[in-house]
């Protein structure tokens, strides 16, 4: 029993009700539209996302709901191409009956990749030795050796990161590696875009993959620029598929989050670690279903629940973990330093 009853009622039951009417008045009839618009929105949302996590991760690979590649031109350009998840993306757009262009700064380690390329496929490839960080002039160079192409997919994969988490003023070589990891993240991007969407246009079709990355949704503090200029590629993939959707052509984020390669520093795979081939082969799938992806089914896992908690206990909370990751490694480097000498 809560208190004594008055017409079965218990008597703070009656005084809550009067309470809400009262602060309430008019507005409770707005309040419960309000409540119910609020669910609809909130049950499509999760609806459309399930359908969708269904359509790249589940039906797409069994059925072939991805675009076909080779209708979209001859030739793919893949940027940083010689290691990791871009060497990865030559290896299976060739598969797909592409001829590449691989783009990365090591001539011998590009040399070695176009051989592979085309003994296992039968395609063709062009090499340009490239290296992003410097800056705009490159770009011209490029263009003169790709210019006769018809390039159908491009897959912006260049990356760099920190070398470890640090605070921003207190990076080794601050300024000029703050300059190398825009030029190579973002004007790479900016600029490759630029230089291939016109004969997309012309051409009526075109693929753009940038690859992203997670931390360029969820904000990761000691790794700042990194992810502020996954953050601008991600911005700018949006705003170019609305802008060239009627043209035919496709521009895809993909925002994956840890993959096992050297830039991550990771070397064994998992179920949240793919490796190049397991995430590469999943996201190929995702291109023309998503146009934001973590291009693999457990990233999007891990992207849905980090994007679920709230943005000030997120950053905490990825500030922890990188400034302890931050302290092992640099422990770890010093005691590997001491052995050596
Ligand atoms: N691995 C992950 O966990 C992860 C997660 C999210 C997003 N990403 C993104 O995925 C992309 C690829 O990462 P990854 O892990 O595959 O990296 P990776 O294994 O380190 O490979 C990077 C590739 O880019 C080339 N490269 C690096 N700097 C370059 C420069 N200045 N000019 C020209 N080429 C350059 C490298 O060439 P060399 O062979 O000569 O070094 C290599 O071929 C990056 O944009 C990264 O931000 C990666």
């Amino acid at each position: 029993m809560i208190g004594p009853l008055v017409d079965d009622k218990p008597l703070t039951k009656m005084a809550l009700d009067f309470d809400l009417k009262y602060f309430l008045g008019d507005l409770s009839p707005v309040i419960l539209w309000f409540g119910a618009i609020s669910a609809v929105i909130v049950t499509v949302n999760v609806f459309c996302r399930l359908w969708l996590f269904a359509k790249a991760f589940i039906l797409s690979p069994i059925f072939g709901l991805g675009v076909k590649f080779d209708h979209y031109g001859k030739w793919a350009v893949v940027t940083g191409c010689t290691d990791g998840i871009g060497k990865e993306f030559a290896l299976q757009l060739a598969k797909r009956g592409l001829d590449i262009v691989l783009i990365s700064r090591s001539p011998d380690k590009l040399a070695d990749v176009s051989l592979e390329i085309e003994s296992t496929y039968k395609v063709k490839t062009k090499t340009v030795v490239a290296d992003f960080t410097r800056g705009v002039d490159l770009y011209d160079e490029i263009k003169q050796q790709i210019k006769d192409l018809n390039i159908g997919v491009l897959v912006n994969n260049v990356g760099m990161s920190y070398r470890l988490p640090s605070r921003f003023a207190e990076l080794d070589d601050g300024q000029n590696n703050l300059k190398n990891i825009i030029d190579c993240n973002l004007l790479s991007t900016t600029l490759m875009c630029n230089m291939l969407l016109p004969g997309m246009v012309e051409r009526g079709k075109g693929i753009v993959i940038n690859n992203a990355s997670l931390s360029g949704l969820v904000p990761v503090p000691m790794l700042t620029m990194y992810g502020a200029t996954k953050t601008a590629m991600d911005y700018m993939s949006k705003c170019l598929q609305e802008e060239y959707r009627s043209k035919g052509i496709i521009v895809q984020s993909l925002c994956p989050a840890f993959v096992a390669t050297k830039l991550s520093g990771l070397r064994r795979t998992s179920l949240f670690v793919p490796s190049t081939t397991r995430f590469v082969q999943a996201a190929l799938c995702t291109v023309g279903i998503e146009t934001t992806t973590n291009g693999y089914w457990a990233h999007s896992l891990q992207a849905f629940l980090m994007l679920s908690i709230p943005e000030c206990i997120m950053l905490r909370l990825t500030h922890f973990v990188m400034e302890k990751a931050g302290i092992a490694e640099r422990k770890r480097l010093e005691r590997k330093k001491q052995k050596s000498t």
